[in-house]
């Protein structure tokens, strides 16, 4: 099995092509720029495209670039020869020669200090590392691979993220979709994940309910995967073994459904609404969240197949 399907679990389409590209981009020693919202996977596909290289067998060295303090950053990464600034006691090689015949995976890279990105940029098109103190630079072989959650290329049109390095890193672009673009993988990731984590803490799996399933696929998952497997981890622990339900589910997580319950859950705008073009937008959403699966749509919308399958005659929204 390769990297890519030992670490990153997922079938959906939307998935599986960004899998395909970063195949193919391992296999090169192109710069790979890493997208996608907090939690879709970034680091683990760093990771994968690392391992899956010729590079394997080198460093794979990730940086956190918005945890580098300004002052230090251009000595944290490109190293200082002693007595270079006030309290450069010793040597240091810097973070960047670390990753020599590796992978240096630049995370948060929409967050790297103004003046270091100038210095980066240089870097990537020359090879050249210059120590702070050092008269002249040495030739550092690495593969880049950055990652943010940011969206960079509105940054570099505002004037925050330089325009040059942007383009030098954005070679080859690899987005992963949120959670709720590939809902297909919602139930998979859930059990793969409840079993993995189960058999780490040597505890039984628990078991969804298909209304459970449901309304978990219906979720936002704005934290994406790890959002998923924290839950999966807090389902473990609690019930271990057990059914979980709807009424198993902790409600903190499902707010947007429990405030949508009951009256007075949506407030009546001063100039009023078209109810029926509400009602179609619902069910439509609906039916989409469910993959066309009626039965499920209606579940989600507190109807019966019937009612539902009435009301799609009604507006003629089926296909
Ligand atoms: N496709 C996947 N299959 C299995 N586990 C996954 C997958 N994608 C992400 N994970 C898990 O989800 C968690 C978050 O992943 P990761 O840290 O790579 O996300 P990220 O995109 O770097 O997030 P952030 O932007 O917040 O740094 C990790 O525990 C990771 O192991
Ligand atoms: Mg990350």
């Amino acid at each position: 099995m390769n990297a890519f399907d030992a670490l990153l679990l997922g079938k959906a389409p939307e998935f599986r092509s960004v899998i395909r590209s970063a195949q193919i981009a391992a296999a090169t020693n192109v710069s790979v720029l890493i997208l996608g919202e907090s939690g879709t996977g970034k680091e683990l596909l760093a990771q994968a495209l690392h391992q899956e290289s010729a590079r394997a067998k080198a460093p794979f060295v990730a940086i956190n670039c918005a945890a580098l303090p300004e002052q230090l950053a251009e000595s944290e990464l490109f190293g200082h020869r002693k007595g270079a600034f006030t309290g450069a006691s010793g040597h240091s090689p810097g973070r960047i020669r670390a990753a020599a015949g590796g992978t240096l995976f630049l995370d948060e890279i929409a967050e790297l200090p103004l003046n270091i990105q100038a210095k980066m940029l240089r870097f990537l098109e020359s090879g050249e590392c210059q120590s702070l103190g050092e008269t002249a630079p040495s030739t550092v072989d690495v593969r880049i691979i950055a990652a943010t959650h940011r969206n960079l290329h509105q940054m570099v049109q505002e004037g925050r993220f330089r325009a040059d390095l942007y383009y030098r890193l954005n070679v080859v672009p690899l987005e992963l979709p949120p959670l709720r673009r590939r809902r297909g993988d919602v139930n998979l990731l859930l059990h793969a994940l409840v079993e993995q984590l189960a058999a780490r803490h040597d505890l039984q799996p628990p078991r969804f309910t298909p209304r459970a399933l449901t309304r978990l696929e219906g979720h936002g998952w704005p934290g994406n995967i790890r959002e998923l497997k924290n839950f999966c981890e807090r389902m473990l622990i609690f019930s271990a073994g057990r059914e979980i339900d709807l009424e198993h589910l902790p409600t903190g997580m499902f707010d947007v459904t429990c405030q949508q319950q009951g009256e007075g859950a949506f407030t009546l705008p001063a100039e009023g609404i078209r109810l029926e073009e509400l009602e179609q937008a619902m069910i439509k959403q609906a039916l989409d969240r469910a993959h066309g699966n009626r039965s499920r749509a209606a579940r989600l919308l507190g109807l019966t197949r019937d009612t539902l399958l009435y009301r799609i005659k009604k507006y003629t929204l089926g296909d």
